[in-house]
């Protein structure tokens, strides 16, 4: 069993293969925190290591007690995991230890998604009941682990057990207190269009933290934190990841005390946040997920990636191939009629596109981003059949259809907030500001959330629609509902994404055979929770290949390849302004779910050639491209970032794919060569290059090559002799493609 619990030491052990979790009820019924970390045997002696001198905290204030679920008040001076207003205005709280329960399994967390199982047989779940008699509040505490996977989940939940409200101040989804703060902090920041690189830096005295006060997660961190040692690498090394289920305001933080010891904590941002819980009702807070890794970086990454791939995304497009799309956005921005979408669509048929996406502007009176948010009925100007017409004239085509929306928005000029001005987002006494000419609506009423379910299922029903980018542009302000008191107003931002979360549901549940797509403003709400509805996110809105190898690293290390939609754009790049080779656009699309983003009429003919070329090679590897172990070889945020380089590998180790790109070419390289890893030493890899060409990177790979070579010595990736450095040029992107030989080497390593 994965989790015992010792009755004389009263101590907890949740384990696998892979990790152990230890906490233990101290002498005076708090809950200590003993031990995360690489897997320890199942023991009961582990008590000791709490240490007799945790027995009492009242003579010993200050002193770095590790604690499962801190509060704050009782002399722990470090940053509460929880922190509750009572009657009297105090909020100094002391949860004791009342009682436990193991099942099989894991329990949904009401209306906040979360990872789940498939049987009872593949996790279970200890949920702790803590008690705080003075403030007549009970707090559940929910761990899960997984027979095979190096997770813990947590999350919370606290009751008002008495006859007065409570107001909750803070409610972590997770704390963790590590003995040393001999830590690096790796987290994923940026802004609109370099979403999600890689920062790092070592811990240090005080607090450090990330987080977001936007009402999204926000293009500028993600809610995601990894705690590695100095010399952790991709291959080796201990890390702790925290990631957390969320889509709104969060933290995430590393606070170092006096001792140096780390305490780190994730949730929602208390900043702003207070939620009344009146007697006898429950808040519950969102899921964390806690990885660790002794095998470095990548296997933190794997154990993300397959955990959000399979046992959190949900329905008929988890595991399903995703279709190649043609988006019509950077190809025509708002102007467009009927006859251009189909010659465009044509096009993008002959190439080998599978799916159709109609961008911005079909709705309303859109010609610009000033109008018609909210109107989501067809411009019949533009569409004189209709988004229906549309549709079935796509489909006639041979393709499937998708449409963008934003329904969280309403632009001032629209019919929606003509009719209904209170429904976006403002204080009443003062302006509300916009962006992009656009408001957010009020997804905190149930009103909102009922009526935009309404008209999209009209729109989703009425045509044949198989894929819907669910976008969202502006952040909000003047955070207030007039649905809610003035004391509820702290729980605006919440209900707001609890809202957005209902909506998804609903119509996730009305519509399985719909892909849905998460997009806001490109990767600004690209999370866990979004996740769980919208299998794959719009990375970013830049889609320059050498922007995006960064962008797509730094997503990397959380999300698996089969969430990042990556499509290959026009030069000179609309983003950027760079040209890069169409070979070398693709090279980098390639890795995630590959579409395009300009207007195929326009190419050349050599262009549209090498267009279907692409589409041919990657439909021949989708299930690597989308759903293989991503391996990361060379860093575009270290060494100067001239060169990255990934491989995708299948589960079987007999395939694998590998990208090399190089920003900038210099003359008189040297013979440079790339060792992979994650191959079958013993076997026998057939090694082709792409693009194929009478290059000397081609000459120097292709062949029968060894594993162990591969990963040994590695491929060259500079010329052999450093006069071929002319056939380089800047921007390079090369792809290795190796298929094991159906025997192994008879002469291979043992
Ligand atoms: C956002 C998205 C783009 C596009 C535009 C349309 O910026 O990220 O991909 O859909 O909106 O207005």
């Amino acid at each position: 069993m994965p989790i015992t619990f010792d009755s004389t030491s009263r101590t907890f052990h949740l384990r696998n293969d892979q990790i152990s979790y230890l906490m233990r009820v101290l002498e005076n019924g708090t809950l200590g925190h003993l031990y995360f970390g690489g897997s320890l045997a199942e023991s009961g002696s582990y008590g000791r290591l709490s240490g007799g001198e945790y027995l009492g905290l009242s003579n010993r204030l200050g002193e770095p007690v590790p604690f499962e679920f801190p509060t704050a008040g009782i002399g722990d001076f470090r940053v509460p995991a929880l922190t509750i207003e009572q009657p009297n205005g105090s909020t100094a709280l002391d949860p004791r230890y009342a009682s436990h329960r193991v099942f099989g399994g894991k329990s949904a967390i009401p209306g906040l998604p979360s990872t789940y199982v498939q049987g009872y047989d593949e996790a279970e779940t200890l949920e702790i009941l803590l008690a705080d008699t003075p403030a007549s509040l009970e707090i559940r505490l929910f761990y899960s682990i997984y027979a095979d996977r190096a997770v813990i989940t947590r999350s919370i939940r606290c009751r008002n057990v008495g006859s007065e409200p409570l107001t909750v101040r803070c409610a972590m989804s997770a704390s963790l207190d590590l003995p040393d703060s001999d830590w690096e902090m790796i987290h994923l920041s940026g802004a609109w269009a370099r979403e999600r690189h890689v920062r790092a830096r070592r811990l240090d005295a005080g607090s450090q933290s990330i987080g977001s006060l936007r009402g999204a997660s926000g293009h500028e961190h993600n809610p995601f934190l990894v705690l590695k040692r100095a010399h952790t690498t991709e291959e080796a090394g201990e890390a702790f990841g925290l990631s957390l289920v969320y889509s709104g305001n969060f933290l995430a933080e590393a606070e170092v005390d006096q001792f140096r010891t780390t305490r780190v904590r994730i949730g929602i941002n208390p900043d702003g946040f207070a939620w009344v819980l009146d007697p006898g009702t429950e808040f519950c807070a969102p899921e964390a997920v806690l990885a660790y890794s002794e095998a470095g970086m990548g296997a933190l990454s794997d154990t993300y990636h397959s955990l959000y791939r399979d046992r959190l995304a949900r329905g008929v497009w988890r595991d399903a191939p995703r279709p190649i799309v043609l988006n019509n956005w950077e190809a025509t921005y708002f102007d467009f009629d009927e006859a251009r979408l189909l010659e465009i669509a044509t096009s993008a048929r002959e190439l080998g596109v599978e799916m159709f996406v109609l961008d911005d502007g079909w709705f309303g009176r859109r010609d610009s981003d000033a109008s018609s948010l909210g109107d989501w009925t067809a411009n019949k100007a533009k569409l004189p059949g209709g988004v229906e017409g549309i549709a079935r004239q796509i489909e006639a085509l041979g393709l499937r259809f998708g449409i963008w929306i934003e329904p969280e928005m309403v632009n001032q000029r629209s019919q929606l907030f003509v009719d209904h001005p209170d429904w976006a987002i403002g204080v009443p006494t003062r302006p509300r500001t916009e962006g992009r000419n656009q408001l957010v609506l009020d997804m905190a009423r149930h009103e909102v959330v009922d009526y935009l379910f309404g008209v999209l299922s009209e729109l989703l029903g009425k045509a044949p629609i198989s894929y819907v980018k669910w976008d969202m542009n502006r952040n909000i302000t003047e955070p207030f509902s007039p649905s809610l008191p003035a004391a509820r107003q702290g729980e605006f931002y919440h209900r707001y994404i609890l809202g957005v979360y209902d909506l998804y549901e609903r119509l996730t549940r009305a519509f399985p055979q719909v892909l849905f797509e998460s997009c806001a403003g490109g990767g600004g709400r690209f999370d866990p929770g979004i996740l769980q509805f919208a299998p794959q996110g719009w990375t970013s809105d830049d889609t320059d290949a050498v922007e995006r190898l960064r962008i797509q690293w730094g997503t990397s290390l959380c999300y698996p390849l089969s969430s990042m939609a990556a499509h290959v754009s026009a030069v000179p790049n609309h983003q950027t302004g760079r040209s890069t080779p169409l070979a070398t656009r693709a090279g980098v699309a390639f890795f995630g779910v590959l579409g395009y983003e300009l207007d195929p009429v326009a190419l050349t003919d050599e262009e549209r050639a090498a267009v279907s070329d692409q589409i041919d090679y990657y439909k021949a590897r989708r299930e690597l491209f989308q759903r293989g172990r991503l391996v990361r070889l060379r860093s575009p945020f270290e060494g100067g970032g001239n060169e990255t380089a990934w491989m995708t590998v299948s589960a079987d180790a007999k395939r694998a794919v590998v990208g090399h790109y190089r920003v900038l070419n210099g003359p008189h390289r040297s013979r440079e060569r790339l060792r992979l890893r994650g191959l079958d030493p013993k076997a026998s890899y057939r090694v082709s290059v792409w693009p194929a060409g009478d290059d000397p990177i081609s000459a120097a790979n292709s062949g029968i090559r060894g594993g162990d070579e591969l990963m040994r010595l590695g491929l060259v990736v500079a010329p052999e002799s450093p006069s071929d450095s002319r056939y380089e040029g800047d921007f390079t992107a090369r792809l290795f493609d190796l298929e094991a030989e159906a025997t192994a080497r008879p002469n291979g390593p043992a």
